[in-house]
Formats: structure tokens, C-alpha cells, sequence
């Protein structure tokens, strides 16, 4: 079944991703102090079924087996996020050893197992310390405390990690997590708060980079971004334009300001009343050079005018077609025209596809097994399609199949079942799905 993916290059890097709050439980465990998203997995009716990452995948005490796992798998890299409480309880100041020794001994663990750690610092654990005070990412002094915390962890772990991502997905955290309510802190307030949010993460990003490259000797230092090609839903010139909006929203904003120093000009027109302050020398600050670029993809846009979020104005078309346990559609293509557009528009140096996989609905079967043949014929099909994007010449050094094992999957709680490995909650077995066998044969065969 692996030949029809065919084969990649030798130095290809496979993977498998994680976040702290998705897997390591133990939240109140070793000095961690609070997160947003200990506090808002709390409030009532904000996740699913009640669930919470209280224990999730208990991962903070069952790391060695999971780093077997890996192994078993074959897996070249592992990305994983650091929870910023862990390292600094109250956000900034006194630094909690014992977090940081966790971290030490899991990547110590990880390069005994032959795997290369991709660290993330950022996935959305905000110490919740940081948002009481001055609503968080609102504040602009919170790029210092971001830089303090980078300092800390690559002074710890940087002679031994040298794969660095600062943020990940800072359009869902922010947009998500101050207009639509969605993710932590859970507000619902205009785009303002969004793109001053955005801005200081964007600086914070550029800072953090410089103390990156002074710590840590051969880093390689990115971003993860969650892009997601715009397609009008119709030839309408309406729609065609909402698409472009919507663009400009999810994509233009990000990799404008990442990779050109500047925010599209188009969306400055249509923010015009809700922008943030910007200073001398901002847009320069988060210009920083990449050594590569993350992309997470799961899905496809397909956009029509609306009333969606003013002044985007979109609506979200669902076509007919295949859809996972979430609600994704299932568009192989998709994976290829993102980095077609990307490669296009950018031309980053390198890009990894840091994130991308599917939730389906998994049962054990008598024999013991997951048969998750939808997640074979996905990862099969979105795999092919990345090889067609690099037989085209675009620059993908790597993939992270999301997700290593079975988590809590935010909002949308624990029964989103993402993993390539099984994990049943109230035991913590973790089982290999067929998809993980899948995968571990396409590494070895690629090998
Ligand atoms: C991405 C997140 C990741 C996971 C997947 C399904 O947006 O980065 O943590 O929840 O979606």
C-alpha cells in the first residue's frame, strides 16, 4: 500500500505533533502555575461534554512510553509545545526548575531514541497571571515577558534543541480567543482586540528570534501558520471578492507582515477603525529572517459573501464531499495548493508541513486493532499531494502527521480523535492504529 505514496527524499524529516495542554495532564503538578486554558476549559459550557486537559493523555508521567511509541513508529522528529507556566508560574519572574527539568529529561529521552525535537513555544497556554494582567496579548509589554521566557528555555535546552518554532497559529488564538469566543480567554470583542493582539505576538516573535539565534549555536528558527486558500464560491464578483477578503484575513495579514514587513494595504483600507498602534520600526522588528516555514492545514475555504465577522463579510460554503469527525472537508488538493500559494507569493527558504491529519470516529475492534482506514486513505492521498507540490519545486523539508496520539482537542473536547495512536481515557492504553502501522511502514520504506 506504501508504494502508491511513493518515494521522498532521504533527509525528508517525518513526524508527529503535539501540544502541552493537548496531552500532559498533571496541571497542577511540580510548581506549573494556571493557564487560560485551565481557566476556560473550567467555565461551564465552553467545551464539550465538560472536558477539561486535566489529565488528558497524562503524558507529564507517561512520556517514556511515549517516546517508545515514537520509536515503534519510526519517527524521525517529534514536535511538542513547552507550557509556558511550567517554566514561569506567575508568567515572569521566579523560573520553576522542575518545569524546566521536565523538558530536559524529555528531550534527553528523545535524542537517546534517535528522534529530533521541534519545541514550540508557543501553543496557546498563556500563564493565566499574564492575563489578568493587562488582558494578555493586549498588553504591549507582554513581548518582554515573551522574551524573558524564550531566554530561559533555550538557555536551558538550546545546547540540545535545535529546532525552534516561536508561535503556533496566531490567527486562532487570537482571533479565536478575543472575537469569536471560541478558544481562551473567550471573549467576544470587535477585531480591534484580535489585531492588537496580533501585533504584539508579531513583535514578540521577531524578539524572541534574536535571543533564539544568540542561545542556541545552528538554530533553525520559524513560525507556524495556519493557512487556508480562499476559493470564491462562485464567479460572482461578490464572491470573488469576499474570497479575497477572507484571504487578506487568514493569509495576507500573517504572511505580509512575517515575511514582507508589511500589512496588506487592502485590509489597513477595510480595519482602517480598528487598527492597533503601530510604531517606528514594528514592522521591521517582526521581519525577522525564517529559517523555515510551518504550515498547518487541515482544510479548504470555500467563501461566499456574507455576514460573517464585519467588515470580512464572508460565509464558509460547505461543498458536497467527504467530511471528518469535526466537520473538515476532506480535499487532498487542498495541502497542494496551499503550498503552491504559499511558494508562490513568499518563497520561504523551506517550509514543513508542521501540522495536518484528520479526526475520525475510532472504535477498537474484537481483535484488539483500530481499523482507521479513513486515516490510511487520507494520509495516503494528502501525502501524495505534497510530493506533487515538491516534484513542482517547492521547498517541503518535512511532515508531522497530527496528531502522535488521541487529545483533547480544545473546544471541541476529547472526543475528536486525531491520533495515529489510540488512547482509551479511563486506562490511558495507548494502541496503534492501523494508520500508525501505515505510517511507520511508508517511514521505513522511504528510509
Ligand atoms: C490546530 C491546532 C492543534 C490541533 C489541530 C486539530 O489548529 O494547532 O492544536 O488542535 O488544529
Amino acid at each position: 500500500m506504501t508504494s502508491e505514496v511513493g518515494r521522498f527524499p532521504g533527509n525528508f524529516i517525518w513526524g508527529a505533533a503535539t501540544a502541552a495542554y493537548q496531552i500532559e495532564g498533571a496541571i497542577d503538578e511540580d510548581g506549573k502555575g494556571k493557564s487560560i486554558w485551565d481557566i476556560f476549559s473550567h467555565t461551564p459550557g465552553k467545551i464539550e461534554h465538560g472536558d477539561t486537559g486535566d489529565i488528558a493523555c497524562d503524558h507529564y508521567h507517561r512520556w517514556q512510553e511515549d517516546i517508545a511509541l515514537m520509536r515503534q513508529l519510526h519517527l524521525d522528529a517529534y514536535r511538542f509545545s513547552i507550557a509556558w507556566p511550567r517554566i514561569l508560574p506567575r508568567g515572569r519572574g521566579a523560573v520553576n526548575q522542575a518545569g524546566l527539568d521536565f523538558y530536559s529529561r524529555l528531550v534527553d529521552g528523545l535524542l537517546e531514541a534517535g528522534i529530533t525535537p521541534f519545541v514550540t513555544l508557543y501553543h496557546w497556554d498563556l500563564p493565566q497571571a499574564l492575563q489578568d494582567e493587562g488582558d494578555g496579548w493586549q498588553r504591549r509589554g507582554i513581548i518582554e515577558d515573551f522574551v524573558q521566557y524564550t531566554d530561559i528555555v533555550t538557555r536551558r535546552l538550546g545546547d540540545r534543541v535545535k529546532q525552534w518554532t516561536t508561535f503556533n497559529e496566531p490567527c486562532v488564538f487570537t482571533w479565536g480567543g478575543y472575537v469569536f469566543g471560541e478558544d481562551a480567554p473567550g471573549w467576544r470583542k470587535s477585531p480591534r482586540a484580535a489585531l492588537t493582539a496580533l501585533h504584539h505576538v508579531f513583535l514578540a516573535h521577531g524578539a524572541a528570534a534574536q535571543v533564539i539565534r544568540t542561545n542556541v549555536a545552528d538554530s533553525q528558527v520559524g513560525i507556524v501558520l495556519d493557512i487556508n486558500v480562499a476559493e470564491p464560491a462562485s464567479a460572482a464578483s461578490e464572491d470573488i471578492a469576499a474570497a479575497y477578503r477572507f484571504d487578506g484575513y487568514q493569509n495576507r495579514w500573517f504572511l505580509d507582515a512575517l515575511l514582507r514587513g508589511e500589512y496588506p494595504s487592502d485590509m489597513l483600507e477595510l480595519f482602517a477603525s480598528e487598527l492597533p498602534e503601530i510604531r517606528a520600526g514594528d514592522m521591521q522588528q517582526m521581519c525577522v529572517p525564517l529559517d523555515y516555514l510551518g504550515i498547518n492545514t487541515y482544510r479548504r475555504s470555500v467563501i461566499a459573501q456574507g455576514n460573517e465577522l464585519a467588515p470580512v463579510n464572508y460565509r464558509r460554503v460547505q461543498p458536497p464531499g467527504e467530511y471528518t469527525h469535526i466537520g473538515w472537508e476532506v480535499y487532498p488538493k487542498g495541502i497542494y495548493d496551499i503550498l503552491k500559494y504559499v511558494h508562490k507569493g513568499y518563497k520561504p527558504a523551506k517550509l514543513y508541513i508542521t501540522e495536518n491529519g484528520a479526526a475520525f470516529i475510532d472504535e477498537v475492534s474484537a481483535d484488539g486493532r483500530i481499523h482507521d482506514e479513513r486515516r490510511v486513505a487520507y494520509l495516503r492521498e494528502y501525502l501524495s499531494y505534497v510530493q506533487r507540490a515538491m516534484s513542482e519545486g517547492v521547498p517541503v523539508a518535512g511532515y508531522f502527521v497530527w496528531s502522535l496520539m488521541d487529545n483533547f482537542e480544545w473546544a471541541v473536547g476529547r472526543d475528536k480523535r486525531f491520533g495515529i495512536i489510540y488512547v482509551d481515557y479511563p486506562t490511558q492504553q495507548r494502541i496503534i492504529k492501523d494508520s500508525g502501522y501505515f505510517y511507520a511502514q511508508l517511514i521505513a520504506h522511504n528510509r
